[in-house]
């Protein structure tokens, strides 16, 4: 689909995210000039930052095939097995949301990724017997958006821990007008960057803004996507000028009016969008965290003066 040829295939047509693609650039030219794997690399950060994009470039970049499984996906030691086992030297294991993984699934995943060996038990009661597999030299990559939610014992074991960071306009604007090329559709260097600031530093945000902002253009339009038409399209898509969407305004409003502010617990805040606490914590709370809308207290979440401002909440008396 057109996200899938929106991704860039090499390190060098990658925008943004600079001190990783520094990082990986010498790891992945050393690793290529001693014909090794690459060791193991953790991506961790917010969702839509490009994670799984970048190890679709890693393996390009070392001229390997790519696997891509899911901690959930991995439900029994078995199933690890299969996947490794099925490898090609050097190849690219890529597993999202690592944190999912199960403890008996890291167990047998600590001599994969160390010695590249599986010890498997077979069989049950006093007929069960450990069966070792030599498997090729792979990368694993791992992508989670919650590192503090992996064993100590696993994340020792990736040689290259690499932070996503929210992107700035700049770089956002850049994707834009690479995507926009890439859709073959004109767009003004003002247009582009009011995507780019309604983007929540993210570049899957960015590009889904930019289909529906070429959407609008060519039915509402002339096809050229304009300043004008970028605005009157992203009001239409109820985009506020920092990005924030009705999930925000729900989450801050419901803040500000039903608990004066806060603290107010992750859990009670979750219920009040009709979200689960973790998705709270992964997908909307960073965002609001780093532009200081929302602050983590002991007693829970409060809404920042700036939250009261942006919405038109005249300052409580006391926070
Ligand atoms: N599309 C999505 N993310 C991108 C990035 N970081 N660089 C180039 N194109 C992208």
């Amino acid at each position: 689909g057109f996200e899938q040829s929106l991704r860039p295939q090499r390190l060098a047509h990658y925008i943004g995210q600079e001190q990783v693609k520094d990082n990986l650039s010498i790891f992945i030219e050393a690793a290529r000039g001693r014909s090794e794997s690459l060791d193991h690399v953790l991506l961790y950060g917010p969702p839509g930052l490009g994670k799984t994009t970048l190890a679709a470039v890693i393996a390009n970049e070392m001229g390997v095939n790519l696997r891509m499984t899911s901690g959930p996906a991995i439900e029994r030691p078995g199933d690890l097995a299969a996947v490794v086992s099925s490898l090609e030297p050097g190849d690219v294991l890529f597993i999202d949301e690592i944190h999912r993984l199960n403890r008996a699934i890291e167990e047998v995943l600590y001599p994969a990724m160390e010695d590249f060996c599986l010890d498997i038990v077979v069989g049950k009661g006093p007929s069960a017997k450990s069966i070792r597999l030599d498997l090729p030299p792979f990368t694993l990559i791992g992508a989670t958006t919650r590192a503090g939610s992996l064993s100590a014992p696993l994340r020792d074991r990736f040689g290259v821990p690499l932070r996503l960071e929210y992107y700035e306009i700049d770089p956002l604007k850049e994707i834009v007008m690479r995507s926009a090329g890439l859709f073959d559709v004109k767009i003004d260097d003002q247009a582009a960057v009011e995507i780019a600031r309604r983007s929540r530093g993210t570049p899957r945000i960015s590009n889904r803004l930019l289909r529906r902002v070429r959407d609008y253009a060519q039915v509402r339009g002339n096809g050229t996507i304009s300043i004008d038409i970028a605005k009157e399209a992203l009001e239409m898509l109820q985009v506020d000028s920092l990005g924030l969407d009705h999930i925000d305004h729900k989450l801050l409003t419901g803040m500000i009016e039903r608990f004066r502010g806060g603290p107010v617990g992750l859990e009670t805040l979750a219920a009040s969008i009709g979200e689960e606490s973790v998705t709270l914590e992964d997908v909307y709370e960073p965002y609001l965290l780093q532009i200081g809308f929302i602050q983590r207290t002991p007693r829970g979440r409060i809404a920042s003066p700036l939250a009261y401002e942006h919405f038109g909440y005249p300052l409580p008396e006391q926070h």
